[in-house]
């Protein structure tokens, strides 16, 4: 393998921030078991496809990393929890995810500008910009799983949630 072009303290923080959006991808389809199990079937897709694009980020960094020659290295998953009382609580869960994830690439933005690694710091742009959407889509989402007062809210919101929050407007 040709000699990395990344500077280690950043190889550190893509390393360590790949494995993250890895379990990020695996704490997704917990909760969306958690909603499957309870005939949540549309925030169960929802949670579905979150956990598919937390393993495409993987993917991306992954990519990156090799492109550099570097060999990315992966980590155990922690076990997600199983144990949420409520939707709402699906859905806090989901942002304080998120949130942390939020932390964790500017962690490797802050170390890519401190490296002056430019193919980084472009890199993380993107990512920038995602968590900005992800945080929005958390929070429309506690605002409307609070907002569905009894059952019957919860159960039209579920047949809906799936396709607004996954951008298609219905
Ligand atoms: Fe990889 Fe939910 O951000």
């Amino acid at each position: 393998m040709a000699k990395s072009s990344v500077a280690p303290k950043v190889l550190t923080e893509l390393n360590r921030q790949l494995n993250h959006e890895l379990g990020a991808a695996h704490a997704y389809q917990a909760l969306s078991i958690w909603c499957a199990a309870r005939n949540f079937t549309g925030f169960a897709a929802f949670f579905a496809k979150q956990a598919g694009e937390e393993r495409d980020h993987a993917g991306k960094m992954i990519a990156h990393v090799l492109d550099r020659g570097a060999a990315p290295e992966l980590a155990a998953l922690p076990a997600p929890p199983s144990d949420q009382a409520s939707l709402l609580d699906v859905a806090l869960q989901a942002q304080s995810m998120e949130l942390a994830n939020t932390r964790g690439i500017h962690a490797v933005y802050e170390a890519a500008l401190a490296e002056k690694d430019y193919p980084a710091q472009v890199l993380m742009h993107w990512f920038i910009s995602e968590q900005v959407e992800e945080e929005a889509w958390c929070d429309e989402m506690i605002d409307r799983v609070k907002g569905a007062s009894c059952a019957g809210s919860l159960s039209d919101l579920d047949r809906h949630i799936g396709r607004h929050l996954a951008g298609d407007g219905k």
